[in-house]
């Protein structure tokens, strides 16, 4: 199996602020990882990193047999898919369903040609219905509810055919139904086995989608756990990873975390 990302001895420093210290990481072809940590661990800066949207301070970065720094990012980026709130945020405010989709194959949030390709056309059409979103496609994507917007934002991230594809906490803002239809669909989609290396971040071990094969634990800059999923979500690790000590279940490839009843359990 090739490599789709490597990080040797990565570190983000800005300031006196260490974001990532001496990250080791590999993901191959096929893994569906899941990212997790607290608030400020440092997940949207491995992310960054991994789309080739940041360069580390220390340490090299390889994507997609490139090697950051070395490469013009604008020739990887479209191999790469990305679904996050900044750049949901770049997304103009009059901007219609269909339009947020197909200009992924251009590169660029906003419309900027009168008209596209029709395959192009076709093939953002066909991701918007496999993520339910067909009806919506002449709707603004300001109007969406959040669930709705993230599948768009997921369909968008789909539209180069990436062979990654990143997910920064696709599931917040979701209500319980929106967050389970999410779920399934990623649970369908890391199924998939012509899907691309998948890496999902979440703040919620709920929201891990049964399929996903391995993942990385991250506090304060530093990876905490990482490797094949059953080894690493652990009571042990995810205690030590959000500093509280957890009770874990999983159940029909679904994990839940709850802190531990007994007072002052040892972490
Ligand atoms: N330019 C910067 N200068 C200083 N600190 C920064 C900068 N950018 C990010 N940080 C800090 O780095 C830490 C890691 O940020 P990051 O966004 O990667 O965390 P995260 O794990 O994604 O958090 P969250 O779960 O809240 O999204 C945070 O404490 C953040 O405040
Ligand atoms: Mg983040």
């Amino acid at each position: 199996m090739n490599d789709v990302l490597r990080l040797s001895g990565v570190s983000v420093v800005r300031g006196a602020k260490t974001l990532l210290d001496g990250v080791d990481w590999k993901v191959r072809e096929g893994e569906r990882w899941v990212v997790l940590g607290p608030n400020g661990a440092g997940k949207t800066t491995l992310l960054q990193l991994a789309a080739a949207r940041m360069h580390p301070t220390r340490g090299t970065v390889q994507i997609l047999d490139e090697t950051l720094g070395r490469v013009d990012v604008f020739d990887l980026r479209p191999r790469i898919g990305l679904a996050s709130a900044a750049l949901a945020n770049q997304i103009p405010e009059h901007e219609k369903v269909l339009n947020v989709v197909v200009t992924a194959a251009y590169g660029v949030t906003g419309r900027w040609r009168e008209a596209y390709e029709k395959d192009d056309e076709r093939r953002a059409f066909g991701l918007l219905n496999e993520w339910g979103m067909g009806p919506l496609l002449g709707r603004v994507f300001s109007t969406l509810s959040e669930g709705e917007r993230k599948r768009v934002q997921i369909a968008r991230a789909l539209m180069t055919d990436p062979e990654l594809l990143l997910l920064d906490e696709p599931g917040a803002g979701l209500d319980l139904g929106g967050r389970e239809e999410l779920v399934y669909k990623l649970s369908e989609l890391a199924q998939d086995e012509f899907a691309p290396a998948l890496v999902l971040v979440t703040h919620h071990l709920e929201e891990v989608p049964p399929g996903f094969t391995h993942a990385l634990l991250l506090r304060d800059g530093h990876v905490v756990a990482e490797g094949e999923i059953d080894g690493v979500l652990t009571e042990k690790n995810l205690s030590e990873t959000f500093g509280l000590p957890l009770d874990v279940a999983a159940n029909a490839g679904r994990y839940t975390a709850v802190r531990r009843a007994t007072a002052g359990a040892a972490v």
